[in-house]
């Protein structure tokens, strides 16, 4: 009789990869040339959707971070310097379990001369609550590998002081169709062999694939293309993967005692922009905002990630968001006084953005492949071209010439804002 080999546990698996191919391929050098921002994790963000437009790093106790699953350092190195430009007093720890990827991260940090981040090497899952609890928890493209994604999760949420939110990237099912395909096959040919033998087998699939293959028409995924080895490796060859539709992203938050605060972004997610019907458009408006964020899924076809942040299932704090009084009047920021909000922008270049805007009263957002454009109130580029993180809304208003009748221009403020905030462009935050 036959005895095939015990298959090893998944963790012992999925950490040999990271440590042959450490995600994503990064050089300590790099770091002179860039910094490289983006989902989740940004501070800005962060401020927006975990601490409702107030900047935890404004404070004198020290803002307690862990990212998860650190891998080679992108969100550590983000969050340790934006923490530093803000000279917020931040205690940043990272866990990942592969040894090759913390060197790389820690190397990147190091050539920044930052400090104040702990590394450590091991599974977050048991390792989190020793060095808690946090303020913030990054986990990006992490959870989707586990085990036990759910019990990861709960992990982390048990990490959570009651305050404090979590920036989550997880893998989505429509987008990545095909991805499935290819690591089914894998299964089927090689399902035991690891590392570089598993990546020359690999390769041979995917360049002898059929042009009917999904992968091959699946214009939504490329880090098989342009992620090099570890991409390739990442994207088609892992072992424990594993993707979410919208639902599951909201059973997958609740079951650990969390509650999504919004998608990013949150315009994508809205699947009124995917319809020229306006019969649909009209169906659509009356759902509840979980079938709304499903049908956006099911429309768009191109998200092949989910971006969300979570905050504990009873804690009030709410993204900012403008309130337009129904007639003319104030607008109201949380019930104050609008005009005391300092506006700042997303991962733009403001003076691109206000010249593009100043030439047309318009928006185009792309969306990988999907584009819309919106059309912005006439004073849009001239209040964007005065937004520095700084000043506040009254203070962007007082420094026009003639200075605008108040209401007109918070009104224009607000129209600018629902746009430009639900394309994660344009944030409001309370005064310091
Ligand atoms: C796809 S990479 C993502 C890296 C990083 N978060 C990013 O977005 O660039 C996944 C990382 O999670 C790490 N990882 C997986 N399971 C883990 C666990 N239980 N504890 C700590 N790290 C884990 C892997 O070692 C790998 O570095």
């Amino acid at each position: 009789m036959s005895r095939s080999k015990p298959r090893k546990p998944i963790l012992s698996r999925t950490r040999e990869q990271y440590e042959t191919f450490p995600y994503p391929a990064r050089r300590a050098e790099e770091e002179d040339q860039r910094l490289i921002t983006g989902s989740p994790g940004d501070w800005g963000e962060v401020v927006h959707y975990v601490f409702g437009g107030r900047d935890p790093g404004a404070k004198d106790a020290p803002l307690r971070i862990l990212v998860a699953g650190g891998g080679t350092g992108d969100a550590v190195v983000m969050l340790a310097q934006q923490a530093h430009d803000r000279g917020a007093n931040a205690e940043i720890v990272y866990i990942d379990l592969s040894a090759a990827s913390r060197e790389i991260a820690e190397g990147r940090i190091r050539r920044r001369g930052l400090e104040n981040v702990t590394f450590v090497t091991g599974s977050f899952v048991d390792l989190a609550a020793q060095y808690g609890p946090y303020d913030y928890i990054d986990c990006c493209g992490v959870l989707h590998h586990l085990p036990d994604p759910d019990a990861g999760l709960r992990a982390l949420a048990g990490s959570l002081k009651p305050g404090g939110g979590m920036g989550l990237m997880v893998y989505a099912t429509i987008g990545r169709t095909g991805v499935y395909h290819m690591q089914e096959m894998m299964q089927r040919l090689s399902a035991e062999a690891e590392g570089r033998a598993r990546l020359e087998t690999g390769k041979a699939l995917f360049a002898g694939l059929p042009p009917t293959n999904w992968l091959k028409r699946n214009p939504f995924v490329n880090d098989h293309i342009s992620g090099g080895d570890a991409g390739f490796y990442d994207l088609l060859l892992h072992q424990q993967d594993r993707a979410y539709r919208v639902d599951e992203v909201y059973d997958f938050v609740e079951q650990a005692g969390l509650r999504l605060q919004n998608f990013v972004e949150p315009l994508r997610y809205d699947p009124a922009i995917y319809t020229t019907s306006d019969d649909i458009g009209a169906k659509l408006a009356v759902l509840p905002p979980r079938q709304r964020h499903a049908m956006a899924e099911l429309l768009a076809g191109n998200i092949t990630k989910h971006i969300f942040y979570v905050v504990k299932t009873d804690n009030k704090t709410r993204p900012v968001e403008i309130a337009q009084p129904a007639k003319a009047g104030m607008p109201r920021v949380g019930g104050q006084d609008i005009g005391a909000m300092v506006p700042y922008l997303g991962r733009v270049d403001g003076a691109k953005l206000a010249a593009s805007v100043a030439k047309s009263a318009q928006i185009k957002i792309n969306f990988s492949g999907f584009a819309l454009i919106r059309k912005l109130p006439p004073a849009s580029a001239a209040i964007l071209a005065r937004v520095d993180g700084q000043r506040s809304l009254e203070n962007i208003r007082q420094s026009f010439d003639p200075v605008p009748e108040s209401w007109p221009f918070y009104a224009q403020v607000a129209a600018l804002f629902a746009v430009l905030s639900a394309a994660n462009l344009l944030f409001l935050r309370h005064p310091a």
